[in-house]
């Protein structure tokens, strides 16, 4: 299958980096609420934390990351919540051109933008529009994003093209699947998620079929430089097998 990636250098080098490291960036909630501030508190720390990581991940050569901002499912929380978490968006997006132009990194909105505030779908476009012609790497941003709509939504765009004779049935394959999804991004190598919470919650479900997880008790706005080299560490230390079996495995 043919990534639509346009990058800089050697993807997969010798240390065993991943190539595409999804985030889910959990925990600014509580993080707040331990400290008696309000929840928001904790999603500007979330926001702050993140500016300084996305910096020192691209610097250790990893070059895609995908992190999960907002899910469809966050619209079921408090209004004042979801509209504190459009306005900070909005400043993040805009604010961080610079910082993006400056490390040349092309950013990619995944999810729905159909039900969201026009002023923040306009500094979305914004932001994919200017760079859409870096190269050194790729931020993929899951906003309003929900794994299973995804998939639907690749189910619809297969099945309009086979509608329209463009396919036929038997063409039907996990490449074909993988095109249709909202990135034509290799698939995740390793999926981190902060707070201590052992599940998904609906994250690039399709693409981390075989993701390595780490799940630290650090909440997000903790999670720092150091703690992401740790975790960096115990990614190497894994046996990906992919089903088969290494050299490892090959002692009986
Ligand atoms: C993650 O932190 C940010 C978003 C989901 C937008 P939470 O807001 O989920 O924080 P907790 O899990 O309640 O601590
Ligand atoms: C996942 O966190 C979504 C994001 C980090 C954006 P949630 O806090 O929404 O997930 P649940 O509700 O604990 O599963
Ligand atoms: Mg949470």
């Amino acid at each position: 299958m043919k990534y639509n990636i346009i990058i800089i250098g050697d993807v997969m080098n010798d240390n065993k980096l991943p190539i595409h490291v999804g985030i889910i960036m959990d925990g600014n909630g509580r993080w707040a609420q331990k400290r008696g501030f309000s929840r928001s508190v904790g999603h500007k720390m979330g926001a702050k934390n993140l500016k300084k990581l996305l910096k020192h991940i691209y610097k250790r050569n990893i070059k895609i990351v995908s992190i999960y901002a907002f899910s469809t499912e966050n619209f079921k929380r408090d209004k004042n919540e979801v509209e504190y978490l459009m306005d900070l968006s909005i400043k993040f997006f805009t604010n961080e051109l610079k910082t993006f132009m400056k490390e040349n990194i092309k950013v990619l909105f995944s999810g729905r933008k159909d039900n969201l505030r026009v002023d923040v779908i306009n500094a979305m476009n914004e932001l994919e529009e200017n760079t859409k012609n870096n190269n050194n790497g790729i931020l993929n941003i899951c906003f309003n994003y929900g794994g299973r709509l995804e998939i639907i939504d690749a189910i619809k765009k297969i099945a309009s093209k086979i509608n329209n004779n463009d396919i036929t049935f038997d063409d039907i394959t996990e490449d074909l699947v993988s095109e249709n999804m909202y990135q034509t991004l290799p698939p995740l190598d390793f999926v981190i998620r902060t707070s201590g919470e052992l599940r998904t919650s609906n994250f690039m479900i399709w693409e981390s079929s075989y993701a390595e997880y780490y799940f630290p008790n650090t909440l997000f706005p903790d999670f720092d430089t150091k703690e992401f080299d740790k975790a960096i560490e115990e990614f190497q230390k894994r046996n990906r097998r992919f089903g088969g079996i290494t050299n490892e495995d090959k002692s009986v």
